[in-house]
């Protein structure tokens, strides 16, 4: 599988502390990626979970590995099943490899939220902090249409920077960064031909406990 990835040599981008590899998947990564995500999906179907205020998420997600991040009327955490009750999927080998090859990281992420943005879906400004031990990176993969990515500081006002985050790219959330506010304010829908029917695909691998 190694040849599908262009390495960390690459030239990254700073994004206020994180780290981005542009087009760090190959598009036949890509491509083989979003047939692992179908495979999860199939096994844990995408779900708009409410927030703890009752507003519906436009994003809709699902997640693979020993917990998945959810989110209902009693709170954001990590959950040990899918709403169904059926226990996620395991994390693809693929994954794995791709956090193994950019986070740094001694250890292997145990859990991977995956994100689906249809047509107007964005996420508002967050930090993610759900985790038992926020010192261990994030790594971010973005498949699909184009997103605009926006990250600050640790504190909600700090001042912001935009990037558009496309098909392939890989972000590292590390360090000062880690615990960095982020969101996406809005995709480009149809922008890439990666899935048929449109839509952005993020994938978040975290060690979550
Ligand atoms: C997230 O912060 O959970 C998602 C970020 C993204 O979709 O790129
Ligand atoms: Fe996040």
């Amino acid at each position: 599988m190694t040849d599908l990835f262009a390495g960390t040599d690459q030239p990254s981008v700073d994004l206020l502390g994180a780290t981005l590899w542009p087009g760090w998947l190959a598009a036949s990564a890509q491509k083989a990626l979003v047939a692992d995500l179908r495979d999860v999906a199939k096994r844990a179907p995408f779900q708009r979970y409410e927030t703890p205020s009752g507003a519906r998420m436009s994003v809709q997600m699902t997640a693979a590995g020993d917990v998945g991040w959810m989110t209902d009327r009693s709170g954001y955490r990590y959950a040990e099943r899918h709403i169904s009750g059926a226990s996620w999927p395991d994390i693809p080998e693929a994954i794995l490899n791709i956090w193994r090859a950019t986070s740094g990281a001694a250890r292997d992420p145990d859990s991977c939220l995956v994100n689906f943005y249809g047509e107007g879906a964005r996420m508002g400004l967050h930090q993610d902090r759900d985790e038992a031990n926020t010192t261990w990176p994030v790594v971010s993969i973005s498949l699909g249409d184009d997103g605009l990515f926006r990250i600050g500081g640790q504190n909600r006002g700090d001042p912001t920077v935009s990037h558009w985050l496309k098909s392939g790219d890989v972000l590292v959330l590390s360090g000062a960064a880690r615990l960095a506010y982020h969101g996406i304010d809005r995709i480009r829908f149809g922008s890439s031909g990666l899935l048929p029917d449109g839509g952005r695909l993020n994938i978040t691998l975290r060690v979550a406990q």
